[in-house]
């Protein structure tokens, strides 16, 4: 499997013959490495309905014929637009042609913003992959909550991406608690540097996340696990 890091909180995950893009905030977003009419995938995922999450979601999976995987309110919304969708919600998991999905819960808002005002994005979820017997924790945007003691425990995770910018997520010294209840064997950070408000440093991270195994990918970087 491999990981390519789009910036914020988006990552590409290949798995066989399928490629992922999980929460694909390029157009708008300053430090994206590609243009979402770029992107080739199958399967889009998104992990709650705020914009830098839902992002080109849409576009691109119209323009992939791919299936969009959310919340079953992202799932509705996307759907109306045009896009293939499957719904899933909180707690619930489904077998997909490159494996299955199962949504957890983040402690953090949903919903996504018009010209009008904000349209309900059901609840925010963290996205459990697993494929070719390996599983990749997203954890969207989340505070830091005890439940990842149970998803580390009834979960064997060995990527974890986990939110390190604070103001809006964990900060570093949470994505370090986060990291000891999910016991994973690498972490990646996001959601950090995108902008100002967000800033963080992945170094101080890695140095206190002692003991495991993290790998801030530089942007458009990817890592093969
Ligand atoms: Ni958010
Ligand atoms: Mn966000």
């Amino acid at each position: 499997m491999k990981l390519t890091y789009w910036s914020h909180s988006c990552f590409l995950l290949e798995t066989g013959p399928h490629r992922l893009v999980i929460d694909p905030f390029l157009t708008g977003n300053p430090k994206a490495p590609l243009k979402a009419d770029a992107v080739k995938c199958d399967f889009v995922l998104v992990s709650h309905g705020h914009n830098d999450h839902v992002g080109d979601a849409v576009a691109i999976a119209r323009c992939n014929n791919a299936t969009i995987i959310a919340n079953y309110e992202i799932a509705m919304f996307c759907g109306q637009q045009g896009a293939n969708v499957h719904p899933l919600h909180i707690g619930g998991s489904h077998e997909f042609p490159f494996g299955r999905v199962k949504l957890t819960i983040a402690h953090h808002g949903s919903g996504y913003q018009t010209d009008t005002g904000f349209l309900y994005m059901g609840n925010p979820t963290g996205i459990l992959i697993t494929a070719e017997g390996k599983t990749v924790y997203h954890a969207g945007d989340t505070g830091l909550f005890l439940d990842m003691q149970l998803i580390g425990r009834l979960n064997r995770i060995d990527v974890a991406l986990l939110p390190i910018g604070g103001n809006f997520t964990m900060d570093v010294d949470d994505a370090v608690e986060a990291v000891a209840m999910l016991k994973p064997r690498t972490v990646i950070p996001m959601h950090y540097d995108t902008f100002d408000v967000i800033h963080a440093d992945p170094a101080e991270f890695a140095r206190k996340a002692a003991g495991v195994s993290v790998k801030p990918l530089p942007i458009g970087a990817s890592f093969e696990f």
